[in-house]
């Protein structure tokens, strides 16, 4: 039966450490790492000779039926999963949008959304607007429901955006439960106001988008989102960073010892827009996503933040509108649903980029894709390893095998690629979810259903020591100095 399985061998490779060994599974479980391990003949047994065993990617930035933009993707948990599963990537996390700011509602609707998962999820929450019942709301979601991060949108004026003191109010919230704030940073008034004048300028068509929300705008916003974060003291999570003035706001905050995590995305970290807006109106439209594909330079040091930590973890922002629904926008690029698909292609053209190009280890490749998303949201080391007492969620890849990337030849539910005709070195050539082969021989072998949820507990290492960070502040607050109010 395939609930024991035993992969001879390979090359395991952890975050922190690699070697030649066999790995044994039972039951879900990874039960033994170590060279030479006999079993008996009710086994499975995979030759992984010459080939590297890594734990399976985590995606941490999805969208899978999510409704956006007056449409739902075309991806839903079942389809963008049995996606992932074929490129290698075995859990994601995904953000809960609430029922008109409801998130409870919000949490339901997704728990029903995701009945239908074939691997193991879990949950980030959005937060569009503010009121008591929110505030408390956020209490019971990390308390019960096991979702430790909150994305707050500094874009999107009109719908999910929120502003500066909801932000506040957010990141005290976020700090008191131990969870992670998360922003997408771009200034929303700024980009409302360059949308205007695109359209006053005549330019309609997918370019506009671009040129409305320049990389100044996610700087800014990046900028102030980490100073604020640094204003009252808690970790920040920039999720999709698409450009250099981003990047370094990141870099600079590292640097003084502030607890900022960047999480650039495949679309972003590999793609630039030579060409993109040129041939016809929906080859260009695919594109289109938030923050937008930058000019060419931005994904090469996007690669370099990667390779020297000032980024740590590599996501997708995988949210899948056909051709059809890009085509909500043919009159004006306002209306074109912003999303593009990854889920599929990250290890694949992470692996092809980034290993195969010098830039990264072995090492670092697991810990981008896979053991850095589950340290950080707390779930390592369940998740992210290849462990005795670890989740068999287990990749087998190929060095010396080719992928081609095709919308014909992919698994999403999408008629497009954003990374069509990309090919190279490396290939996932077996997934282990949960203990089951899922992925073998360019088969899927899935089951809806199958995936479960994964709790994610509050107060990761992230926090340790915030407390005495704040309790030093305030110390300095009574400090001697004088005052102009203080009685000398
Ligand atoms: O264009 C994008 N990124 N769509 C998904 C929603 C978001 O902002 O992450
Ligand atoms: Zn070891
Ligand atoms: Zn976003
Ligand atoms: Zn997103």
């Amino acid at each position: 039966s395939s609930s024991k399985i035993l992969i001879k061998g390979g090359t395991v490779v952890n975050a922190h450490h690699q070697e030649i060994a066999d790995v044994y599974v039972e039951n879900g479980i990874i039960v033994a790492v170590k060279p030479n391990i006999k079993v008996g003949d009710d086994v499975t047994v995979l030759d992984a000779t010459g080939k590297y065993v890594m734990p399976g990617g985590i995606d941490p930035h999805t969208h899978l039926a999510m409704e956006f933009m007056g449409t739902e993707t075309i991806d839903d948990f079942f389809s963008g999963q049995a996606a992932a599963l074929a490129g290698g990537t075995t859990m994601h996390i995904d953000f809960v949008i609430p029922v008109n700011g409801s998130l409870s509602a919000g949490f339901k609707a997704y728990e029903r959304k995701a009945e239908s998962s074939c691997m193991d999820y879990g949950f980030h929450m959005a937060i569009t607007k503010w009121d008591e019942v929110v505030a408390e709301e956020m209490e019971i979601m990390v308390k019960e429901k096991g979702i430790n991060s909150f994305k707050f949108f500094m874009a999107y004026k009109g719908s999910l955006m929120i502003n500066d003191e909801l932000l506040l109010e957010g990141f005290k919230r976020c700090k008191s439960f131990g969870a992670l704030a998360m922003v997408h940073a771009e200034n929303g008034d700024a980009v409302f106001e360059g949308q205007k004048r695109m359209i006053e300028l005549g330019i309609t068509g997918p370019e506009g988008h671009a040129l409305s929300r320049p990389p100044m705008l996610e700087g800014e916003a990046t900028s102030r989102a980490i100073r604020l974060a640094s204003f009252v003291n808690v970790p920040l999570y920039v999720v999709h960073v698409m450009s250099i003035d981003a990047m370094e706001e990141i870099a600079k905050a590292r640097k003084s010892g502030q607890r900022v995590i960047g999480e650039p995305v495949v679309s972003g970290l590999i793609l630039d827009d030579s060409g993109l807006w040129a041939p016809d109106f929906v080859t260009a439209a695919k594109y289109v996503m938030s923050p937008p594909i930058r000019a060419s330079g931005h994904n090469k040091a996007l690669q370099a933040a990667l390779s020297s930590g000032v980024l740590q973890l590599v996501g997708t922002d995988h949210c899948a509108f056909t051709s059809t629904q890009k085509s909500f926008g043919i009159d004006d690029f306002r209306k074109i649903p912003n999303g593009v698909n990854g889920i599929e292609e990250r290890m694949h053209l992470v692996w092809h980029t980034m290993v195969e190009s010098g830039k990264i280890s072995l090492t670092d490749y697991v810990r981008l894709t896979s053991t850095e998303c589950a340290r950080i949201f707390n779930i390592y080391p369940r998740k992210g390893a290849i462990l005795a007492g670890s989740d068999a969620d287990i990749i087998i890849l190929n060095p010396n095998s080719s992928f081609e990337i095709t919308a014909r030849s992919h698994h999403s539910r999408l008629d497009t690629n954003v990374f069509e005709g990309m090919k190279g070195k490396g290939k996932v050539e077996v997934t282990i979810a949960g203990g089951r082969i899922v992925w073998e021989n360019d088969q899927l072998k899935v089951v809806p259903g199958s995936g479960k949820y994964i709790e994610m507990p509050p107060f990761s290492y992230l926090f340790d020591g915030i407390e005495k960070a704040e309790a030093k502040y305030l110390s300095s607050l009574h400090a001697p100095v004088k005052r102009f109010n203080s009685a000398t």
